[in-house]
This record gives C-alpha cells, sequence and structure tokens, in this order.
C-alpha cells in the first residue's frame, strides 16, 4: 500500500506563485527528513490564468519552482468565461489524479474555480491564506475568498482577524488552523538572491530616494477620471522624487485608451512588469511604496517601508495596525504623500508569525489531517 499523501497544488495568476513554490521546498524537506515515515506526493498545476514571461514564467524560475505537471492554459477572458475554462480544464485532472487534498492560495478566479470543481468531486479542499475579508464585495478577490472559504476543509489563516472572519460566517473552529503568513517564507529565503541581483545599481537608484508604484485594480484603472488623477499626481511627484512605475497589462492598455501617458515627465519611469527579486529589492529600498497590490502591503510592512495603498479597504489590516500601512484615495493622494513624507523613513513592526515557517506549519496540518 502506498502510504504517500497525495496533493494537487494550484497555481494561476503572479500573486500566487509566491504562495505555492515555498509549500514545494517544505514538501521537500519533509520527505528528505522523513525516515520511513509518511511521505508527500504532488503534482503542480499552472492554470494558465496568466500567461506572459513577465507575470509568471519568471516567477518559476526566480522561485524554484518545477515546470507544472499540467497546464490548463485557460488565458484571459470575463470573469465567468476564465472561471468556467478553468473548471472545465481542472476536473478531468482532479479525476485522473485522484489527490487526498487540491490545496488552493489567495483569491483569485483559479482558487475558487478549482475549489468548487474538487468540493463537488468530494475532494478535501486545503485554502492557504484563508479568512481575509475587505468587505467590499465589489471587489473580485473579496467573492473569490467568500466562495473559497465556504467550501475549503481546512482554513489555513495568517492572522488572528482572519480566525475572526471565519467564525463570524459560522465556521467550525475545528476546520481552521493559523499558520502565518505563507509569502513572508517566500520573502525570506529569496532575500540572498535578491540582494545579488543589485536591482538599484542596475537602474541607477539612490537607497531610499525614490517611490515604487504598482497600480492594476479595475477600481484605480478602468475608471479614466481615477487614472487621469494618478498620472497628474505621479507627474507631479516625480519633479522631486524619481519613481519606478512597472505597468501591469491592464493598466498600460488602460492608459493607451484614455490617451494617458508619462512621455514628458522622465521623472517618471514606466517599465515592464517586474521580476520577483527585482521588486522585493525597490520594496525594501524605496522611500515609499504606492501600490493597490494585497501582496505589497505586506512585504513593505516586512520591510517597514512606508505604503500607501490606493484603495477604501484592506483584507490584510495587520498591516496598518502595525503602523507601516495606510490606506489612501486619489481625492486626498497629495495630502496623503505630503503627510508621509514628514515621518520616519522607516515604520511599525513585524506581525506575529512572519517568520519564514510557515509552509512548514502547513505541511504539518495537512499530515495529521
Ligand atoms: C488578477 C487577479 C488579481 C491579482 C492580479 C495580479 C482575479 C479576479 N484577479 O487580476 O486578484 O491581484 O491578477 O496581477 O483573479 N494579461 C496579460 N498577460 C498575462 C495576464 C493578463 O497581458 O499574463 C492581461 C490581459 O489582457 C487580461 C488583463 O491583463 O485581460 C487582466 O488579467 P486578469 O488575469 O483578468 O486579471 P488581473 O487584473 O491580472
Amino acid at each position: 500500500m502506498n502510504n504517500s499523501l497525495k496533493l494537487l497544488l494550484v497555481s494561476g495568476a503572479r500573486p500566487n506563485f509566491m504562495k505555492i513554490a515555498p509549500v514545494i521546498h517544505a514538501i521537500r524537506a519533509h520527505n528528505a527528513a522523513c525516515n520511513g515515515g509518511r511521505t508527500i506526493s504532488f503534482r503542480l498545476v499552472h492554470t494558465g490564468q496568466h500567461y506572459d514571461e513577465k507575470m509568471s514564467g519568471v516567477f518559476f524560475q526566480e522561485l524554484g519552482l518545477p515546470a507544472p505537471d499540467y497546464n490548463l492554459e485557460v488565458g484571459s477572458a470575463s470573469h465567468a468565461a476564465q472561471t468556467a475554462n478553468i473548471m472545465l480544464a481542472f476536473e478531468p485532472v482532479c479525476l485522473h489524479e485522484k489527490p487526498d487534498w487540491v490545496v488552493v492560495v489567495g483569491d483569485v478566479n483559479s482558487t475558487a474555480a478549482c475549489a468548487l470543481v474538487a468540493a463537488k468531486l468530494g475532494i478535501a479542499v486545503a485554502h492557504i491564506e484563508a479568512g481575509l475579508r475587505s468587505f467590499d464585495r465589489a471587489m473580485p478577490e473579496e467573492l473569490n475568498r467568500l466562495v473559497t472559504d465556504a467550501l475549503a476543509d481546512l482554513l489555513l489563516t495568517p492572522s488572528a482577524d482572519a480566525d475572526d472572519n471565519l467564525c463570524r460566517e459560522g465556521v467550525s473552529g475545528a476546520k481552521i488552523r493559523r499558520v502565518g503568513n505563507v509569502m513572508i517564507d517566500s520573502l525570506m529565503g529569496q532575500l540572498p538572491q535578491a540582494t545579488a541581483a543589485n536591482t538599484l545599481e542596475r537602474m541607477g537608484l539612490e537607497n531610499g530616494r525614490f517611490v515604487y508604484v504598482t497600480l492594476h485594480r479595475p477600481s484605480n484603472v478602468d475608471i479614466r477620471e481615477n487614472l487621469a488623477v494618478i498620472v497628474r499626481e505621479l507627474t507631479t511627484l516625480s519633479v522631486q522624487w524619481p519613481i519606478i512605475f512597472p505597468i501591469h497589462p491592464r493598466t498600460r492598455r488602460r492608459m493607451a485608451e484614455f490617451g494617458l501617458s508619462f512621455d514628458a515627465h522622465p521623472g517618471v519611469r514606466p517599465l515592464e512588469p517586474l521580476g520577483y527579486l527585482d521588486s522585493l529589492n525597490l520594496t525594501r529600498n524605496a522611500r515609499f511604496l504606492l501600490t493597490d497590490s494585497g501582496g505589497l502591503q505586506e512585504e513593505s510592512t516586512y520591510f517597514r517601508t512606508p505604503c500607501l495603498t490606493l484603495r477604501p479597504n484592506t483584507e490584510r489590516p495587520v498591516t496598518i495596525t502595525v503602523g507601516s500601512n495606510r490606506l489612501t484615495s486619489v481625492a486626498t493622494l497629495r495630502d496623503d504623500i505630503t503627510k508621509l513624507l514628514a515621518e520616519p523613513e522607516r515604520l511599525g513592526a513585524t506581525p506575529p508569525l512572519w517568520d519564514g515557517r510557515t509552509a512548514a506549519r502547513i505541511v504539518a496540518e495537512l499530515l495529521a489531517e
């Protein structure tokens, strides 16, 4: 009898890769050290929700991820079509592999689609980064979180607020395990490689003397008036502060559509999307970040780099309570930047369980089930 625990690990979009990589490394470490105990086998599924080299391939290489066993190659489409395409392609994989668990991470369309397929086939679902809530159902990610957590059999949470959210929704405490922030495992593991990547030197930047900007949420970039104000504020800021702005494909398309550009403003550097190591270095060394990303709110908090989050809410409140992150809006952006620049260059503290050991705790929980 093969006593191995079999997992199907799902990743689909850029923010998933740094959450699934530490789990794979922890599985390998467990198997190497288990001395005749129960081993873990896994298959890695890439749904293909993100498919460009700069949105996907570079992360596999930098994070030491193995080539996926399955690439479902679903690509971009409307939410309904993309979700449905993922489900159609993922079902035969589940039927063929018959895993003990389907493991999903984060809150993208791939997360909810694969959780639903597995649950309907009676396969146990584990959700890594369970319980986060922005309480904003206009965000597609919030709907994905609600669906995934309602279906999951094991809810692996990063923080106490996540446990509270799940309990409030009636999830049994017996299914909840607070394991910590798995993305910080990737960050801590890749710091030596990031340092060796010499990003600042290559980009001709001075430590603490530039601003790192990323924006891709529909609420910021799909609305012409909002994007126009953001572009105007960035060009104003760039007279004093060099701005590094790797532009997400969604944002690039919208800027072209709305006739917006930074062409006459050399202080803003619009770049292609960056790899993980360059992004870590910019986050670590920027004067501050302006972002609407979930991951960058956390990575900046780890480095204690001040962060302005251009959103009315965040599903990661711990980044605010420790003091490194604050919310801003298109209307208050200029004032909020002025206030931030008058404050210390490093803010906040490291939240609990951001210790680089989360994936090992996840593996232990799966084995204990
Ligand atoms: C998705 C996630 C979001 C996450 C973000 C990170 C959902 C609902 N949203 O949003 O939570 O923060 O990824 O990037 O799952 N495109 C490319 N190349 C790619 C991928 C996309 O050019 O590799 C373009 C396509 O034109 C596509 C658009 O970007 O239509 C948006 O991509 P999509 O995956 O639909 O959503 P994101 O905005 O990336």
